[in-house]
């Protein structure tokens, strides 16, 4: 499980901000990418068995190291303080997206919400991320919603959104977790369109999903680095041999020319590096993340007309699994406490992205999802997720610590408010 790897990985760094978690980096190289197959299944991050067994050993070793005992104390779960919170909406401003602030609210239970789409009608979704046909057995974590404290957030209007998208393309790049957005996003809109109307083409690293009335298009690029390594095509499935070259990535955003609407982001696979090889450099993660944002930046604001492209950061979404593998499992219930912010997010990589999306020439929306997605430890998919095409076995339901998926998130669910984010600032 990535979980367990990332897991271990973050394991690996002492308590005093000390940071030896390395990457190798290749300033010059030349990588052969092997014409292989794709896939975007997450699991295969986890390396092998024996690393397994180190993640295990390094979580037992160090359970008090980290944060996470003051995890279940900080979490209040209380109704009351939801029920409580009767905002005035007559107070509340229409969205504006200089005025607002998407970061500043909270998740209210919503028993009357409307479902845009349910697991059983989109077609379009990963087995790994219908919770519900995967035999969740509760449902409550669908009728959040995120409420801002000043403004109101527009619903999804799916009208509104193909007259925005007419005769353009927009574009989610980066990993599985922007693939679960494009999913959502495409699932959000498509029973609108009659079946005619509208093409989908799914294969390996892109995705491609037409309504032709509109000629929009709404696309996904696998890169789950953004920059360039050697896992992009052919996932290497041992993370000591995985290499980024953080300088590197007119590869992939050749692919980006002509866009309208980019929506990068990338994180979680920033903590599946395990050590350097020898004769390469060793950077340190959050440094590695820093320089290949740049690099980023800088393909940015060369390449991109402000004028003709919108472009969008999403920053990363908690990885609940970091400090405990199974953290996410069996919660039901979104950790209510106002400004919660795990320990899974890394506020400097956080920083990183705030530094230089600041200094870009191409003015960048940064879509911020990290405060809201923190709180929502019950919307992953935890063990209602597949393995090799099938359902987990109720043995396997029982053992979280190797099965259960911190990482990704329920869809219907908290990608759906991503999106709505998007939405308000389109
Ligand atoms: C709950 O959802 C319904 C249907 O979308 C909506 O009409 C209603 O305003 C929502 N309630 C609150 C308190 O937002
Ligand atoms: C459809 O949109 C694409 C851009 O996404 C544009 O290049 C093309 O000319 C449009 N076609 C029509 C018929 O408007
Ligand atoms: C964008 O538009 C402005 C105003 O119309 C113009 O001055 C500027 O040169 C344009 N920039 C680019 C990169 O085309
Ligand atoms: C998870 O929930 C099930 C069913 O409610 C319960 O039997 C089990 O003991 C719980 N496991 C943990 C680790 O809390
Ligand atoms: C996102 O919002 C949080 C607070 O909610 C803030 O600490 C963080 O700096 C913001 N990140 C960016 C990149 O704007």
């Amino acid at each position: 499980m990535l979980h367990h790897l990332t897991h271990s990985s973050s394991m690996k760094i002492p308590p005093k901000g000390k940071t030896p978690l390395s990457l190798a980096i290749i300033i010059i190289a030349v990588i052969a990418l092997m014409s292989a197959t794709f896939t975007e299944d997450l699991r295969v991050l986890t390396g092998t068995s024996t690393f397994k067994a180190k993640a295990a050993a390094a979580a037992s070793s160090s359970s008090s190291t980290s944060t996470s005992t003051s995890t279940s104390v900080e979490r209040d779960v209380s109704s009351r303080e939801t029920s409580e919170a009767v905002v005035d909406e007559e107070d509340k401003i229409e969205f504006k997206r200089k005025k607002c602030s998407t970061t500043k609210g909270k998740w209210v239970f919503n028993s009357s919400k409307e479902m845009p789409y349910t697991d059983e009608s989109c077609p379009y979704l990963d087995k790994q991320l219908v919770c519900q046909r995967n035999g969740r057995p509760d449902d409550k974590y669908l009728y959040w919603e995120w409420e801002l404290d000043d403004c109101t957030l527009p619903r999804f209007n799916v009208e509104n959104v193909l007259q925005k998208l007419r005769g353009k393309r927009l574009m989610f790049v980066g990993d599985s977790l922007q693939r679960a957005q494009w999913q959502s996003f495409v699932c959000l809109i498509q029973a609108h369109i009659p079946p005619k109307r509208k093409l989908i083409k799914r294969n390996e690293a892109n995705c491609w999903f037409k309504a032709k009335d509109y000629n929009a298009t709404i696309e996904f690029y696998w890169t789950p680095f953004i920059v360039e390594s050697n896992t992009d095509k052919y996932i290497v499935p041992d993370p000591n041999k995985r290499i980024l070259r953080v300088d590197s990535i007119s590869a992939h955003a050749q692919s980006w020319v002509g866009v309208d609407i980019l929506v990068f982001s990338t994180y979680t696979w920033w903590h599946s590096f395990v050590n350097g090889e020898e004769g390469y450099d060793e950077l340190d993660r959050r440094i590695a993340y820093r320089l290949g944002i740049k690099t980023w930046a800088n393909w940015i604001d060369s390449f991109i007309n402000p004028n003709t492209t919108r472009v969008f950061f999403a920053t990363m979404s908690l990885d609940w699994g970091r400090e405990d593998g199974i953290q996410c499992y069996n919660e039901t219930m979104p950790v209510a406490r106002r400004g919660f912010s795990g320990s899974g997010t890394d506020m400097e990589m956080m920083q990183a992205v705030t530094d230089v999306v600041e200094r870009m020439k191409v003015p960048v929306t940064v879509l911020n999802v990290t405060q809201l997605t923190n709180h929502r430890i019950d919307a992953h998919v935890s063990v209602y997720t597949q393995l090799d095409g099938k359902v987990l076995s109720d043995e396997q339901k029982k053992n979280p610590h190797r099965y259960a998926d911190c990482i990704h998130w329920c869809l219907p669910g908290v990608p759906d408010i991503w999106n709505q984010l998007l939405y308000a600032y389109l």
